[in-house]
């Protein structure tokens, strides 16, 4: 295989572990501290989870190892979508149980959770992760999005456990997953399988975070890269000085990762959906409030800027939701043969016309004929509309541009507008970790295995004091049914982990309002460059804003 210069050097680097499990792991003993709680309905996730609720949260210390001596066979699945570090996650793992005893084994069940369903696996050995340590991706075993989550797919589970004398498996995800993986190892407690299962908590969304996770293991590289991307941006267009550019950036439903690009780079705009949401915001109104930027800065003779769009905001506009909904509605079952078979898009629109309310035709007819065209002709194999799928930097540049004609008919605006559009998503996912992701991930992965041995289920591994430097770091674990409350997901009531959205209280909104008046008028772009992995460590090491803003470490 040949292989760049990079990942060369890459294979040379030593992750940074927590102080306290530096010391080898002979010296690495358990404190238990206080029993848990779930955030939120308490009894409810206590009935459901009687033999994993309440456990105590646990940290590691330096002391003598009193784990039972016993041969681990431990399964590893990756989950979802792919974050810069999972490698490292494995790698962990692997490092700690080989260390506690040279005859462990550890599988790597591949694509995802179907691999545990149909026993696809590898057993690593030295040259195979060797091959993998430092790197993005999570071509080590494969990814999938298959949910684990019924009894008969548990059941399951646990023969393959059997099969293979598995004694732990380890879930590297989500907040799905991680959810998943509670609800596998209160089936497995419950059934006596003697299985524990333990979750890594991964998404470059960052949306998996709490008072326990500090961050998702992936959102460090993800966004430093797609800031070094809308840094580029930035300096064309200051250069240049003739584009608008619109950056939609990846990230299902929170803006954490719009967020933390806009700490980073200053652009000129950068939507936050939870924010649009919470003012109950119109395509209009947003529209107007980047037009007002573009209007301004043509004022003082800068007809360029750069606008952050986050991948799921048009989900948080209340007008649009009611869009949608009725959309599905309109073409629901036998309802889109009809549809499908009108021959031409002025057919087409005529039956839309008919079949939406007033207030949502309004809201159609302002939108560009691709993005109109898309909501009726991509859907998923359910017929829903594929919200994820609109383009949204696009919508938005088309209806800033209406806006600025009427301006210009108005006369009171007098400038040039030429848009240009990026999608940043897949570009960030498999970078290789930057050295936090590198050294968190590898923490993470060790830990875990520290959790296996001294017998804990259900478990999510921990490690926090991050936004100081790896020897501070605290290791330890958190019960995941502490980070659960009941939702209503599909008109049922579930357990599940709470998702974290941009807490519009929070110091990383509150600094990034504090300034948005400044960066929408002026440029006051900031070019973060590409990530480094050698060289001083307040241009390596350093993670995110966001992070920082939150823990006190900026102000
Ligand atoms: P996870 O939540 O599984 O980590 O995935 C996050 C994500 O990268 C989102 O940002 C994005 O919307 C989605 O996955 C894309 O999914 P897919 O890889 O299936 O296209």
């Amino acid at each position: 295989m040949k292989i760049s210069s990079l990942q060369k050097a890459r294979y040379e680097y030593s992750p940074k572990l927590p102080g306290m499990l530096r010391n080898g792991i002979a010296d690495i003993c358990v404190k238990e501290g206080e029993e848990t709680q779930s955030v939120a309905d308490q009894d409810k996730i206590k009935a459901l989870f009687p033999n994993t609720y309440g456990k105590k949260e646990i940290t590691f210390e330096k002391g003598k190892n009193t784990s039972e001596a016993k041969k681990q066979v431990v399964g590893v699945i990756l989950s979802g979508g792919q974050a810069p570090g999972g490698h490292n996650v494995i790698c962990g793992l692997y490092d700690a149980l080989k260390a506690t005893n040279p005859e462990n084994i550890l599988y790597g069940f591949k694509n995802g959770p179907i691999g545990l369903i149909e026993d696809d696996y590898l057993i690593f050995d030295d040259e195979y992760i060797n091959e993998y340590r430092n790197t993005g991706g999570f071509d080590i075993i494969g990814s999938g999005r298959t949910k684990l989550e019924t009894n008969e797919q548990f059941a399951i589970v646990a023969e393959v456990c059997k099969k293979h004398g598995i004694t732990a498996i380890v879930i590297i995800g989500g907040d799905d997953s991680n959810t998943n993986a509670a609800v596998l190892a209160e089936y497995f407690a419950a059934h006596n399988t003697g299985v524990q299962v333990i979750g890594c908590p991964k998404t470059i969304d960052g949306d998996l975070k709490n008072e326990d996770i500090e961050c998702s293991f992936g959102f460090d590289t993800a966004t430093k890269t797609y800031s070094e991307i809308i840094g580029n941006i930035e300096r064309d267009a200051n250069s240049a000085k003739k584009y608008w550019h619109f950056v939609k950036v990846m990230g299902r439903s929170a803006s954490h990762v719009a967020l933390e690009c806009a700490l980073e780079t200053q652009p000129n705009i950068c939507l936050i959906s939870e924010e649009v949401a919470e003012k109950k915001m119109s395509l209009s109104q947003i529209a107007d409030y980047i037009a007002d930027s573009v209007e301004k800065r043509a004022a003082k003779g800068m007809n360029f800027g750069v606008a952050i769009i986050p991948e799921g905001v048009v989900e948080f506009v209340p007008e649009f939701s009611v869009l949608i909904h009725e959309i599905n509605e309109l073409l629901a079952g036998s309802k889109a043969d009809a549809f499908n078979a009108l021959p031409t898009w002025d057919d087409k629109y005529a039956f839309i016309e008919k079949g939406l309310t007033k207030e949502s035709m309004e809201v159609f007819a302002i939108l560009p004929v691709s993005i109109q065209q898309q909501l009726f002709l991509e859907r998923d194999p359910h017929g829903n509309v594929q919200v994820s799928l609109i383009e949204s930097e696009k919508l938005f540049s088309a209806l800033v541009k209406d806006k600025l004609e009427e301006r210009k008919k108005a006369g009171t605006y007098k400038g040039k507008f030429s848009a240009l559009h990026h999608f940043l998503g897949y570009e960030g996912r498999c970078a290789f970790p930057s050295n936090f992701d590198a050294d968190y991930c590898y923490s993470l992965g060790y830990n875990a295995f520290m959790l296996i041995q001294y017998g804990y289920n259900g478990y999510l591994s921990k490690v926090s004091n991050l936004s100081k430097p790896a020897s501070e770091w605290v290791a330890g674990g958190m019960p995941i049914t502490k980070m659960m409350n009941i939702e209503r997901r599909h008109g049922e009531d579930k357990p599940v982990i709470k998702k974290a959205l941009v807490e519009l209280e929070g110091k990383p909104f509150k600094y990034f309002e504090a300034h948005r008046e400044e960066w929408a008028e002026n440029t006051c772009f900031v070019y973060p460059g590409a990530i480094q992995y050698y060289g001083p460590a307040e241009v390596c090491d350093i993670t995110t804003k966001t992070l920082a803003l939150e823990k006190g470490t900026l102000e």
